[in-house]
């Protein structure tokens, strides 16, 4: 029987922006009453939506005293986020099939370029797109009728667009690296600039070779050489390793993705003092955190849109593919590198995914993964949602009382806080 429900007001769950801090407390319906689900200042998160879909909850109660707060709320957020939602889960210009297809196609044959590291006035041998959401256009290189089209423009590290180039190209591009490293290293006036660029793309390659054939034992081993490059570059200057996360492009790919968060945790590993053995186990399992993903569906994951229920659960099963994977490939990974796996989506407050461990049941590997993927998550632009600038990011931190460890979020905080001083 239902009861109590005079003093409330139904909203629609989906009509509640993901990764947003609701400003008023969240109720929803039980059998015979209205209950508490979130207090107020909580992020909405896609866990958050997902976890009440599980629950078959689609409307939720909002107390009428907070009426004019959601009001607010929805025209706060408007600017942000088309309202039309197509029936699968697509916004504009997503909502077109042709627009679909193309993003798909653009996402899996091209990979992102980071313009720092070409260098004006050199030659290239392999051809660079400007990249929108959808398409690419020919930008330079040799296939385009131009004389000068295969020497880099002298303006370009002042054009905003992001550039890509073709995946079978990639081979090129790393050759055109190791030339401009060494010409390079001997000209530069700001070399450790120069070098935290050049370890951030071959660190790309790397785990991009890691995500294509995780099984390979050889490409484990090199995961491992990796984090000791980058574990050495983040001790050599605490308070710079954030050039190591400088995008440019800012899109959502897991070897960026990858790369960001083992150095996010090795940086506030370190913060918390842990042992450099340790450090390297962490940042090795952070690397490797979501190598599961490439069971996962490539539409499903790269879905410029919002996910159904369905398409979100298999996303789950990348932690457990990423067991399943590393037992395969036959390599001994340390259980702590393992927790750090395991446990990077399990929440303090017990909601969280595969196991719903909460508190001390996570470990502290686990909780340190888990605040630097949902950092890296809120600060990567995706088609369908708001990007958070990084100061965003702490404020929504800030607020997480009930799902991340709190003291490792001050210390996180106080991290990055130093970084951006620097
Ligand atoms: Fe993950």
């Amino acid at each position: 029987m239902v009861t109590k429900t005079l003093n409330y007001f139904p909203v629609a769950t989906n009509d509640l922006k993901v990764n947003t801090i609701l400003d008023f407390d969240i109720f929803i319906q039980t059998s015979n009453n209205i209950v508490l689900f979130r207090k107020q200042n909580l992020p909405f998160t896609e866990s958050t939506l997902h976890n009440l879909a599980e629950n078959k909850v689609r409307t939720i109660f909002i107390s009428e005293e907070d009426r004019e707060k959601v009001e607010n709320y929805h025209q706060t957020f408007q600017n942000y986020y088309s309202t039309d939602i197509s029936s699968e889960g697509f916004t504009a210009p997503f909502d077109k099939p042709e627009n679909v297809e193309n993003y798909y196609k653009t996402y899996s044959n091209y990979y992102p370029l980071e313009k720092v590291n070409l260098l004006p006035g050199s030659e290239i041998d392999f051809n660079i797109y400007k990249q929108s959401d959808i398409d690419v256009e020919h930008y330079i290189g040799p296939g385009r009728k131009n004389s000068l089209s295969d020497i880099v423009p002298e303006d370009i590290h002042e054009s905003n667009h992001p550039i890509v180039i073709h995946n079978d190209d990639i081979p090129l591009y790393r050759e055109y690296i190791k030339k401009i490293t060494s010409e390079h290293l001997h000209l530069s006036k700001d070399i450790p600039e120069f070098q935290y660029n050049i370890i951030r793309e071959n660190s790309k390659f790397v785990i991009r070779d890691i995500l294509k054939d995780p099984k390979n034992l050889g490409n484990i081993h090199q995961a491992k050489e990796l984090v000791e490059t980058l574990f050495n570059a983040i001790m050599d200057n605490k308070n710079h390793f954030n050039r190591l996360l400088k995008i440019t492009t800012h899109d959502y790919y897991t070897y960026t993705h990858s790369l960001n968060v083992c150095s996010l945790s090795i940086g506030l590993g370190s913060s918390i003092n842990l042992k450099d053995s340790e450090l390297l186990e962490l940042g090795l399992g952070a690397l490797l955190h979501d190598i599961g993903k490439c069971s996962v569906n490539p539409r499903i994951l790269n879905k410029p849109g919002v996910l159904t229920e369905e398409e979100y659960k298999d996303i789950q099963c990348h932690v457990i593919a990423s067991k399943d994977l590393l037992e395969k490939s036959g390599h001994q990974i340390s259980e702590n590198s393992l927790n750090t796996i395991l446990q990077h989506h399990e929440k303090m407050s017990g909601s969280g995914y595969p196991y719903n461990l909460a508190g001390d049941q996570i470990h502290l590997f686990g909780r340190i993964g888990a605040i630097v993927d949902f950092y890296d998550a809120l600060t990567t632009k995706r088609p369908y949602k708001k990007i958070y600038t990084p100061f965003e990011a702490f404020q929504l931190l800030n607020e997480v009382k009930e799902d991340y460890d709190q003291s490792l979020i001050k210390r996180f905080i106080v991290m990055l806080g130093n970084q951006v001083k620097a």
